[in-house]
């Protein structure tokens, strides 16, 4: 290793989902291979680098206002470069440098391969860059398909936070459009990495000591890929990697409702290593509000789809996402939410205050007329509601014996 090779040393901050966790494993490990070290004080760190994420305005905010402090660092430490990287990068793009000029590097969701020599770049000749996608209407599917690359390098096992455990990417980017949503946005078109290039990622992550694999996508139960004539579901992928010896348990994340098919609930059901859990987002328990939301399901499809779960896979543990003070949400509407939430009795819910995206459909066709103390009181009350239930559930489990991955 030479002098400046000895020097270079990595500072990432990550937020956001299990994608973005996942995308800072892989970009650490790619700057590791160009002779970075990673730390964890920034104090140290001559390349700073922000995995961010844009679901909701308050993350963006925290990432501005920490941009922010860097400011003072650059001044004192002209060759320090910092990055921002993922969600908000696709989606604010050149507005970062405006925000925050002392930024170096842009780089989106779609371009996180670049990386490694976009730093060099800047680091090279002190110029800035910026590498982002195509926006959903800036060309034909396939163009901006294409400018959406997945990002599935080999994997490096010391990146891990755990070496029994690993996330595995099954699709990118999401269709579905919910009018709130800006990950169509940010994460580009629906796309499905083939079964074969997952299984061979899938039994390196074996060969590395990984025992447990989180198939990970935005609607991970629409995965569909046709391979030599031959179209592989969700329930095919299953089946497949179930057969990697040495792999012990298979989960999956983030399932979207109207996907839950008999024959993927049957492979739960027949796949003794497939977890009996699903994380499957309702919402809004009020059919006007679902359909405002642009989801695609009623609360009577959601109740039939929960049937089923709970006839093929008994016992199963459901997780939900609600959205609490969406446009137009009455007292009446949250009331009909606290009710499935209480109706469904969700292993654990996940419940956000609705925030206002630019770029999505509620932005330009609804207000956003929830008061902000309305949504924060919603909120309380439904958490309130789910933490009680799942307390109940929980005691349930004193005593009992079950099998777990230390
Ligand atoms: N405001 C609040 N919550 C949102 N989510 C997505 N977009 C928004 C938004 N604009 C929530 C949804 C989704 C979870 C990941 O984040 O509940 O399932
Ligand atoms: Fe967003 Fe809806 Fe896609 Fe989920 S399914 S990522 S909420 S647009």
């Amino acid at each position: 290793m030479n002098q400046t090779e000895h020097n270079k040393k990595l500072f990432i901050e990550t937020v956001g989902c299990q994608m973005n966790v996942l995308d800072s494993e892989l970009v650490v490990a790619a700057l590791r291979q160009d002779g970075y070290e990673l730390t964890d004080n920034h104090k140290l760190a001559d390349t700073i680098l922000f995995n961010t994420c844009s679901v909701r305005e308050r993350a963006e905010e925290k990432i501005y206002s920490q941009l922010g402090r860097f400011k003072y660092s650059k001044q004192t430490r002209p060759n320090l470069v910092i990055g921002v990287m993922g969600c908000m990068a696709q989606k604010d793009q050149k507005l970062i440098f405006q925000r925050a000029p002392h930024v170096d590097l842009v780089v989106g969701t779609g371009q996180l391969a670049e990386i490694p020599r976009l730093v060099g770049e800047v680091r090279n000749n002190r110029d800035r860059q910026l590498a982002v996608s195509l926006g959903r209407r800036d060309g034909s599917r396939t163009e901006v398909s294409q400018s959406f690359q997945s990002y599935d390098p080999l994997r490096d096992p010391e990146m891990r936070p755990s070496p029994y455990q690993a996330y595995v990417r099954i699709m990118i980017g999401c269709d579905k459009f919910c009018t709130y949503c800006v990950v169509p946005m940010t994460r580009g078109p629906e796309q499905s990495r083939p079964p074969s290039e997952i299984y061979r990622e899938v039994v390196a992550l074996k060969d590395q000591g990984v025992q447990e694999i989180t198939l990970l996508g935005q609607t991970v139960n629409s995965y569909k890929h046709t391979e030599n004539g031959k179209q592989s579901r969700l329930a095919d992928l299953l089946e497949l990697i179930h057969d990697v010896d040495g792999i012990k348990r298979i989960k999956f994340v983030t399932s979207y409702p109207k996907d839950m098919t008999v024959d993927l609930l049957q492979a739960l059901r027949d796949l003794p290593k497939v977890a009996h859990y699903l994380h499957v987002p309702l919402q809004h328990g009020c059919d006007e509000m679902l359909k405002r939301m642009k989801r695609g399901y009623t609360v009577a499809d959601y109740r039939e789809m929960m049937a089923r779960i709970r006839e093929i896979v008994p016992g199963c543990s459901i997780s939900s996402d609600f959205i609490v003070g969406f446009c137009g949400e009455t007292e009446q509407a949250h009331q009909k939410s606290m009710e499935l939430v209480r109706e469904c009795r969700f292993k654990n819910s996940f419940i956000f205050k609705y925030s206002e995206r630019s770029g999505t459909r509620a932005a330009a066709n609804f207000p956003d007329d929830v008061p902000d103390e309305v949504k924060k009181r919603r909120n309380n009350e439904m958490l309130d509601l789910q933490n009680a239930i799942s307390a109940e559930d929980n005691a349930d489990f004193i005593g009992r014996e079950v099998e777990v991955l230390v």
